[in-house]
């Protein structure tokens, strides 16, 4: 696990100009960034970076954009507290620093010609945009695609734009769920868990992969399980305090496992004996 290598650009920050930023809501702000050399950031869907405010501190955020698109890379942000807030008041032109990407590579192959279902609650659809807009780029090589999102409320969707286009795409089918409605609300109401299950899955052909706050996983799980879907095609993307980074400070266990090097996504089989620390 920690014993592996770690890479030179998981200890090194690296300077990146932001060329586009806009708030998607009054709390979660979008940034476009480019390294100032010019280089493109190695990464692979699932995977975040270490975003660093000199003389403040450092957060783990997820990588939102998809490989697939060179010459930036996209976060979206949540002001949570200190650092989050100092990124916020960044605007675009300035500098701010990067460490990363973080993470394992989960093996895309593993993927491939599969069917997929991506189930998102409320910021989970961040990292899973990766993995969606990575399949969309690459289109003929995964099966059908089931995308479905929980938010609490119409407003906090996020991408309403791009789901449009999601929605217009070939064998992909867009589902949402809201807590609450508003008079202009038509889709459905109830929890995400109320989506799965009407969807027609083959089991043995099908990935599921999750990413939302901790409370909905048992549940999403169970439902995925009843369809059918077994324990190593659950992907999970999950979230833990963090620190390092690295595998070092011990921040981020789940059980034997580090969240920031041996995750943070992972297969449900993996981690499901930690459970309770989930
Ligand atoms: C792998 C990973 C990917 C992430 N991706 C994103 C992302 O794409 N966009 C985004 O907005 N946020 C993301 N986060 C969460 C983000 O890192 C925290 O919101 C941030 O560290 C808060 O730092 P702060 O100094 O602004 O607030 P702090 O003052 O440190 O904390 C403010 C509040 O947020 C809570 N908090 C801090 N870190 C976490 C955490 N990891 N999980 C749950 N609660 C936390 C604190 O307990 C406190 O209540 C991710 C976290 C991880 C571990
Ligand atoms: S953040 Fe994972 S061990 Fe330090």
């Amino acid at each position: 696990m920690n014993k592996k290598t770690i890479k030179h650009s998981s200890y090194t920050l690296k300077p990146a100009h932001i060329i586009e930023t806009k708030y998607l809501t009054d709390d979660i702000k979008y940034f476009k960034l480019r390294f100032t050399d010019g280089t493109d950031l190695d990464y692979t869907p699932g995977q975040f970076v270490m975003v660093s405010m000199c003389g403040v501190g450092e957060v783990p955020i997820s990588i939102s954009s998809t490989p697939t698109r060179k010459g930036f890379f996209e976060l979206v942000i949540r002001k949570a507290g200190k650092v989050t807030s100092d990124i916020h008041s960044l605007k675009t032109g300035d500098k701010i620093g990067i460490r990363g990407p973080m993470g394992r590579k989960i093996p895309l192959s593993t993927i491939e010609g599969k069917d997929l279902i991506f189930v998102a609650g409320g910021l989970g659809i961040v990292p899973l945009r990766s993995f969606i807009d990575f399949v969309l780029d690459n289109r003929r090589d995964f099966g059908k695609v089931e995308i479905l999102l929980g938010c609490k409320t119409p407003e906090e969707i996020l991408f309403k734009d791009e789901i449009k286009d999601w929605e217009e795409t070939l064998n992909v089918e867009f589902n949402c769920t809201v807590d609450k409605a508003d008079p202009k609300w038509k889709g459905n109401v109830g929890l995400i868990t109320s989506l799965i299950p009407s969807i027609f899955v083959y089991p043995e052909r099908t990935y599921a992969i999750v990413c939302g706050p901790p409370i909905m996983y048992k549940f999403v799980i169970k439902a995925l399980l009843e369809k059918g879907i077994k324990e190593d095609h659950i992907i999970l993307s999950l979230e833990r305090h963090m620190k390092c980074g690295v595998g070092k400070c011990g921040h981020c266990q789940i059980g034997n496992y580090y969240c920031c090097q041996d995750g943070p996504v992972f297969f449900y089989h993996e981690i499901k004996n930690n459970w309770e620390a989930l």
